[in-house]
């Protein structure tokens, strides 16, 4: 019997938060223009304080849940594609887990910086493909603001934060994920990177003075790299989904930089139209951007079931990939409507409560195993 993975759930949240060029221009030596004409981006949305990439990671999965008519407890496995992860460990999947209560479900972060997200969809339609689960959670979601370097120039105009989900299910009609392309090299790993905080460059003064725990960016080269891989990963992952770049309804493209796109496109014969772009609202939201350019493609009725899509991304590491889908909408409902989930703002009580129980029992736990081994 034959399973395929469907897209069948999505859900995006941003902070309200919004800085645009001119703001940027208060602060550092920069313009407007200079920052619209080399990348495209005219805003960036930036997380408040009590906003996190759990916190958005989690707004966007119940979202994605309740357009798939899904409940949390029918996940099995949440993968968080993040290169902001709240820390080293625990995993931000696991913080979000806890977050919206889905009890049943593994998760784990995958680190691949920008294109963490196309290979969290290809991973967890390999889950569902082998039938080692059913749903998975694909979430991507950033608080670069936190990470880059407000000192310098040629970075911090370039990221946002925000946050974007997936629900992929299994079924056995044909379609959803088709085929994907998944690279990496490594030898590029020092023109986009965070020096510092790891297990080489451990937290020390003289890494926080040097200003080692922010992104450290060679744009040129990375420029350069990201124009040649997006076409070629693009040819690649259609032809292993044998179908022809003709036959592309959309692209939706890591949103790094219109410059970078628009090459891709020339390189690919694609009309500039045929690809979905929104980072002059949002900059570059790394895992998150495809996520957030996919899901207004859906909403606006541009992105349509049946459609062919293809994600395509790159990213530090480096790491660049695509993923060919067949875009195919909620499935037909399996059980009555589950939205609005346990009257959603008592659900969230819940899940608070239940999170805070499980660590009470587990003090109580602590103090009794004590008291038994003294
Ligand atoms: N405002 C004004 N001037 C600036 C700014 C700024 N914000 N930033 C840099 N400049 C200046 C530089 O100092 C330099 O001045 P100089 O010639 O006097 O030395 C000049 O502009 C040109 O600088 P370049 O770095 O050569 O500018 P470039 O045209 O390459 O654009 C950019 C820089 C936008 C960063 C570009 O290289 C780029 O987009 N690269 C790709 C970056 C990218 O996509 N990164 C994300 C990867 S995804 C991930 O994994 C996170």
């Amino acid at each position: 019997m034959n399973r395929f993975a469907h897209i069948t759930g999505w859900g995006t949240s941003v902070p309200a938060n919004v800085m645009t060029n001119a703001d940027m221009a208060n602060i550092i030596d920069t313009t407007d223009e200079w920052i619209r004409s080399r990348t495209g981006i005219a805003q960036r949305h930036i997380a408040e304080a009590g906003q996190s990439s759990a916190s958005l990671g989690a707004e966007a999965a119940l979202k994605a849940l309740k357009v798939a008519n899904k409940g949390p407890h029918d996940i099995d496995l949440i993968i968080v594609a993040t290169s902001s992860p709240e820390h080293i460990f625990p995993s931000t999947a696991s913080l979000v887990q806890d977050r919206i209560g889905a009890t049943h479900a593994g998760a784990f972060d995958l680190s691949a910086a920008c294109t963490g997200f196309i290979i969290a969809i290809n991973m967890a339609a390999q889950a569902i493909r082998t039938g080692s689960i059913d749903t998975a959670l694909v979430i991507g979601t950033e608080t670069l603001s936190r990470l880059v370097d407000w000192e310098d120039r040629a970075t911090c105009i370039l990221f946002g934060d925000g946050a974007g989900a997936f629900v992929l299910q299994a079924s056995q009609e044909s379609g959803g994920v088709l085929s994907a392309v998944m690279r990496s090299d490594g030898s590029g790993g020092d023109l986009l990177s965070i020096p510092a905080g790891g297990s080489k460059l451990p937290t020390s003064a003289k890494t926080v003075q040097d200003r080692q725990h922010f992104i450290q960016m060679n744009g040129r080269e990375v420029f350069r790299f990201a124009t040649r891989v997006m076409a070629q990963a693009t040819e690649d992952v259609v032809h292993k989904a044998n179908f022809a770049l003709s036959d592309i309804n959309w692209v939706v493209p890591h949103q790094a930089n219109l410059r970078i796109i628009e090459t891709a496109a020339k390189r690919l014969k694609l009309p500039l139209e045929r690809f979905v772009i929104n980072l002059e609202r949002y900059g570059n939201t790394s895992t998150a951007s495809i996520p957030l350019a996919t899901v207004e493609a859906v909403t606006d009725g541009r992105i349509q079931p049946g459609d062919r899509v293809v994600f395509v991304g790159f990213g530090a590491g480096l790491t660049w990939g695509a993923v060919a889908v067949q875009w195919t909408g909620p499935l037909p409902l399996d059980k009555p409507k589950v939205w609005p989930y346990r009257l959603h703002g008592l659900y969230r009580i819940y899940i608070k409560l239940r999170s805070w129980g499980l660590k009470v029992s587990r003090l109580i736990e602590g103090v009794v195993w004590g008291r038994r081994r003294s």
